[in-house]
């Protein structure tokens, strides 16, 4: 059984992916992690992730990278945006990710383009979003909890940018699989949304007679 789970920053895909994997017991793969890999590891080379060439270079990140921490930073996740857009970036990662969800028993992936190019078969599809004000709420209280000195304002403007590039690339843009069950998660707890993802998920799986 294959679950994909996308949508765009700080909608709380990670965290509803995660609680999928608990509640379904499959193993999960955060793919934004292998994007900001690729990001940083293009500039530990002395790369411009912008640069098709040197974000191919990147993308041969050594594993260990994925265990860092650095990883979780908003510039991580803004090289990773950067690098995400150029094919061959994304076909350098796209066995990584097929294998992933192909192992016995399924998985749950969680992205920007699982449901539409890297599983367009899954068996359930969440496309989980939020309002800008809100993901920035979200995620500005993230960063304060974690001692970080930032401003809402500054990360309305990132979030923006972010989405803004990552819906306007070329390959495999963030978007809705048609197939996908649409979560806002604007005005709801996290509880509220995992509890109304397990009810989306429940609902595909049955029309695919899968329980
Ligand atoms: O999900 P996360 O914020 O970690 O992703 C970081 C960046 O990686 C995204 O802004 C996006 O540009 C890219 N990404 C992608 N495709 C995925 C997952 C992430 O292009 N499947």
């Amino acid at each position: 059984m294959i679950i994909a789970v996308d949508g765009p920053t700080a909608s709380g895909k990670g965290t509803i992916a995660r609680a999928l994997a608990a509640h379904y017991g499959l193993p999960c793969l955060d793919t934004g992690l292998l994007y900001r890999a690729v990001g940083v590891h293009t500039v530990e080379l002395g790369g411009d992730p912008d640069r098709e060439e040197d974000a191919f270079r990147g993308a041969a990140f050594p594993e260990e990278l994925l265990d860092d921490p650095e990883l979780r930073t908003e510039a991580s996740g803004a090289l990773a945006s950067r690098a995400s857009r150029h094919p061959v970036v994304r076909q350098a990662l796209l066995d990584r990710q097929r294998n992933f969800a192909a192992q016995p028993g399924g998985a749950i992936l969680d992205g920007r383009d699982i449901g539409t190019v890297i599983c367009p078969d899954a068996d359930a599809k969440l496309f989980v979003t939020g309002s800008t004000e809100a993901r920035a709420i979200r995620r500005h209280a993230e960063m304060v909890e974690r001692g970080l000195d930032v401003s809402l304002v500054a990360i309305t403007a990132d979030l923006r940018e972010r989405d803004a590039r990552d819906t306007g690339r070329s390959a495999a843009p963030l978007a809705c699989a048609d197939d996908a069950a649409l979560l806002d998660t604007s005005n709801l707890t996290i509880e509220e949304a995992v509890r109304e993802a397990i009810a989306l998920v429940d609902a595909q799986l049955e029309r695919h007679h899968i329980v």
